[in-house]
């Protein structure tokens, strides 16, 4: 199947799950772009996200599944991707007082914001300009990485090397995003009412792309490295889905995860 076939409902997706998905860009979409009134607009629009995850407490709810995904290490290793304001980075410091936490983004704009506000000079933080489809670091360099509400904005090709470069550069992978189901659209109404208009829109459309877990599952089979993936729902609407390298059997009997075979 061409990715431009490929239906974020999943490969067996019904009919009317085809006709609620919708290519359209949202304003975030225009972040650095080099017409300021739409870098302005992508700007209100992570400014409108970000008052909406405030309001839901979903920072919180993020740092407990990234947390809980690092196990009882001592000092974990965080990578948060796609990180926009930078907000889960500063509940993920407050809620483990000895976590090490690099804040990145692929924006430009958004890394040198992180420089300039309360992340800037914390003792446990690094900031880094980072493309979640091709991160340029070491294999396992990091215990847990972290990518939220913004897998939708990406195309299914972009979903599978997310996956895959995600699982090389951390032991585990952690995306959360919107759960597919029309009735979510429910929402928008209060979105409306947190952050106005382009709130409402860019919710509309994150919620008619998100990928659905048999979408994300079959994108993790054909990603070129054995991932494992596991999704589930989660409250108030969630689709939280943990990745990892899937462990191999070595001839001695050895358990090795395959992440350092792949990508030489
Ligand atoms: C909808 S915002 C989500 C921000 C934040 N994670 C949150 O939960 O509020 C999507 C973010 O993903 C970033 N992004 C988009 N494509 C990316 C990529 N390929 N690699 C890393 N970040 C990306 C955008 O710059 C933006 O900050």
């Amino acid at each position: 199947m061409h990715d431009e076939q490929f239906p974020r409902g999943g490969p067996g997706a019904p009919w009317w799950d085809r006709l609620y998905e919708t290519d359209r860009a949202e304003w975030i979409d225009f972040i650095d772009h080099p017409d300021p009134r739409l870098a302005e607009r992508a700007r209100r629009g992570l400014r409108a996200l970000d008052r909406f995850q405030r309001a839901s407490l979903a920072y919180r709810t993020f740092s407990r599944l990234a947390l809980a995904e690092a196990g009882q290490q001592r000092e974990p290793r965080i990578l948060e991707l796609g990180a926009g304001r930078g907000h889960l980075a500063e509940q993920l410091l407050r809620d483990h007082p000895t976590a090490h936490v690099t804040v990145s983004d692929i924006s430009t704009d958004s890394v040198q914001a992180f420089r300039t506000g309360p992340l800037g000079d914390h003792p446990r933080v690094t900031t880094r300009v980072i493309d979640a489809t091709a991160i340029d670091a070491p294999d396992h360099t990091w215990d847990v990485a972290v990518f939220t509400m913004s897998l939708h904005h990406l195309q299914p090709a972009q979903v599978r090397m997310v996956l895959r470069e995600g699982t090389r550069a951390a032991h585990r992978l952690l995306i959360i995003d919107a759960w597919r189901h029309p009735a979510y659209l429910a929402i928008v109404p209060l979105l409306l009412l947190l952050g106005g208009a382009t709130a409402a829109h860019d919710g509309t459309i994150s919620l008619r792309k998100a990928y659905s877990p048999s979408a994300l599952h079959a994108l993790a089979d054909d990603c070129g490295a054995p991932v494992h993936l596991h999704c589930r729902f989660h409250l108030p609407g969630y689709l939280v889905a943990s990745a990892s390298r899937s462990a191999q059997q070595l001839p001695g009997g050895t358990a090795a995860t395959t992440a350092q075979n792949r990508d030489d």
